[in-house]
C-alpha cells in the first residue's frame, strides 16, 4: 500500500481556499482538517463553516482531527459532512472518563473510519488496550495545538514501537503521523511503520506544492 499524504488545511491560504482545494483534489490522497476548541489544546482554529464550503468541493476524502473536549457531540455532524476519517484525542476521553472503545465504536457505526490520536507526552503504552477498536492511530510528533512546529525525533522510535504492537496483536489499525513532517523525516517515518503522513508547512509554504506532495509519497 502506498504511504498516503494528508496535507493540513491549517497551513492553507483561508483568503484563497478554493484554489488549494483544487491543488489538493489534484495531488493529495487526503484533506486534513484540524479541528481546535481551545480548551483541549490552546488555540481555535475553523468549524463549520469552513468544512461546509469546502465539502462540496473535496474530490478527495476528509480526515477530520478533533482536539477539542467532548469530541462525541459532533461525530454524527462530521459524518454528516462526508468526512471519511474521524479521530478523537485519548487525552479527550480520559478526562471526561469517556471509554476510548466506546467512543471508536460510536464512529464506525456512522460507517466511517475511526482514529485515536495523543500528544507525544502521552506513554505510547496507553493507546494498546484500544489499538483493536481503531482504524487507525494518529501520532503526534508535534504537541496539538498550532501548525509549523518542530518534528519531535522520538517519534520515529514511537511509530516503529507502535507498528510491533499492532503486530504483536495481529490487527492492521494504520498508523498516521501528525506534526512537523517534511521530506527528511518522511522517509524515516514510512519506513518505521507510518502509513498516512499529515503535513502541514512543508506542503502549503513550498514553492511548488504539488511537488512537495509528491516528493513526500516517495
Ligand atoms: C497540530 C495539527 C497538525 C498541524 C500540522 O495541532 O494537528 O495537523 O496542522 O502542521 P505542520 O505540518 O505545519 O506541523
Ligand atoms: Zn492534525
Amino acid at each position: 500500500m502506498h504511504t498516503k499524504i494528508a496535507p493540513s488545511l491549517l497551513a492553507a491560504d483561508f483568503l484563497n481556499l478554493g484554489k488549494d482545494i483544487t491543488m489538493l483534489n489534484e495531488n493529495a490522497d487526503l484533506i486534513h482538517l484540524d479541528i481546535m476548541d481551545g480548551i483541549l489544546v490552546p488555540n481555535i482554529s475553523f468549524g463549520f463553516s469552513v468544512v461546509d464550503a469546502l465539502a462540496p468541493m473535496a474530490s478527495i476524502p476528509t480526515d477530520a482531527h478533533l482536539m477539542i473536549v467532548h469530541p462525541e457531540n459532533y461525530f454524527e455532524r462530521f459524518a454528516s459532512k462526508g468526512v471519511s476519517m474521524l479521530s478523537f484525542h485519548l487525552e479527550a476521553a480520559l478526562m471526561q472518563n469517556s471509554d476510548p472503545s466506546e467512543l471508536l465504536s460510536r464512529i464506525k457505526a456512522l460507517g466511517i473510519s475511526a482514529g485515536l490520536a495523543f500528544n507525544p507526552d502521552i506513554p505510547l503504552e496507553s493507546c494498546f488496550p484500544y489499538l483493536k477498536d481503531a482504524d487507525f492511530i494518529l501520532v503526534m510528533s508535534v504537541f496539538a495545538g498550532f501548525g509549523g512546529q518542530k518534528f519531535i525525533p522520538e517519534t520515529i522510535s514511537r511509530v516503529k514501537a507502535l507498528k510491533s504492537e499492532i503486530e504483536r496483536q495481529g490487527l492492521s489499525c494504520a498508523i498516521e503521523v501528525d506534526g512537523g513532517v517534511n521530506q527528511e523525516n518522511a522517509p524515516l517515518l514510512v519506513e518505521a511503520g507510518a502509513g498516512i503522513l499529515v503535513a502541514g508547512s512543508s506542503v502549503f509554504k513550498s514553492s511548488d506544492p504539488g511537488a512537495t506532495i509528491k516528493a513526500l509519497r516517495g
